[in-house]
């Protein structure tokens, strides 16, 4: 039977590879690179993929198949139907990874940016393949650093203070809360400097862009103070480099201490 693995790689650091990531990668067979169209900075999320197995692996031992995967595409639909509709379309392209580019009992991976249960989706579009019935593999998940990790231990804070809960949401859905719902609420995948939203609370944020690389920014203050000022950071960030990754923490100040 063929198998495939989901290694998570951590958020942009060859240095985050668990050691169980870096055995499991020597099982490997190959190693499936997708390349999502023209979006900016992909070519850089594809040479770190490179560097990781350069580093890791000896030469010849592993193959690797790139394959273009379509946009996501952003009018229109829904949020949800988007994303529904480009899954659909990544499966149909791993599906045919899996058809053609393995032979049986070979073992195939993906890199997974950070931790593959974490926003990621290329665990549920395995299991959407197999519940399809067209191709069968065995799977099995390797966890990664996730950037959140890096962002607590970076701002060198505890995720939670003693006792309290920890949400980790997106921009999208940062909007539906009151500056009260905030505890240490860890937000991801923010285009739209969501925080501003609370600029008249009490409220702290931790931020961090391009964590773990060469390009990291840390950034951290009471947010009233700090907003137009963060809001700068990011915009000459993602004019500088032509696209921007980031993850924030938004805290209120005292908790259980
Ligand atoms: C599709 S999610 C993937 C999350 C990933 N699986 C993880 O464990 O971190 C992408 C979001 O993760 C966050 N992210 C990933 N890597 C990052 C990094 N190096 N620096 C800052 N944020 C990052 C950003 O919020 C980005 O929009």
């Amino acid at each position: 039977m063929k198998k495939i693995y989901l290694i998570g790689i951590g958020p942009g650091n060859p240095d985050y590879l668990t050691i169980q990531a870096i055995e499991t990668m020597k099982e490997v067979d190959v190693f499936f690179i997708l390349e999502k169209g023209e979006r900016k900075g992909f070519e850089e999320f594809i040479k770190i993929r490179k560097e990781i197995l350069e580093k890791y692996l000896d030469s010849g031992t592993y193959r690797v198949v790139n394959a273009k995967i379509p946009e996501r595409k952003k009018k229109g639909k829904s949020y949800r139907e988007g994303v529904k509709t480009w899954r659909q379309q990544k499966a149909e392209v791993i599906t045919e990874l899996i058809k053609d580019k393995m032979k049986e009992n070979e073992i195939g991976a993906f890199l997974i940016w950070g931790d593959p249960c974490l926003y990621d989706g290329h665990l549920e579009i395995l299991q959407h393949i197999l519940r399809e019935g067209s191709v069968d593999f065995e799977y099995k998940l390797i966890p990664g650093i996730s950037s959140i990790q890096v962002l607590a231990a970076r701002h060198k804070i505890p995720l939670n203070r003693i006792g309290e809960s920890i949400v980790i949401t997106t921009g999208r859905r940062l909007k539906k809360y009151t500056p009260a719902e905030i505890v240490n609420t860890v937000v991801l995948l923010d285009s739209y400097s969501t925080f501003r939203h609370f600029r008249d609370s009490d409220i702290d944020i931790y931020w961090g862009g391009y964590l773990g690389s060469r390009d990291e920014i840390l950034f951290s203050g009471k947010l009233r103070r700090v907003v137009e000022d963060l809001k700068k950071i990011r915009s000459e960030a993602r004019e500088r480099k032509g696209w921007l990754m980031d993850t924030y923490i938004l805290r209120q100040p005292g908790g259980d201490e």
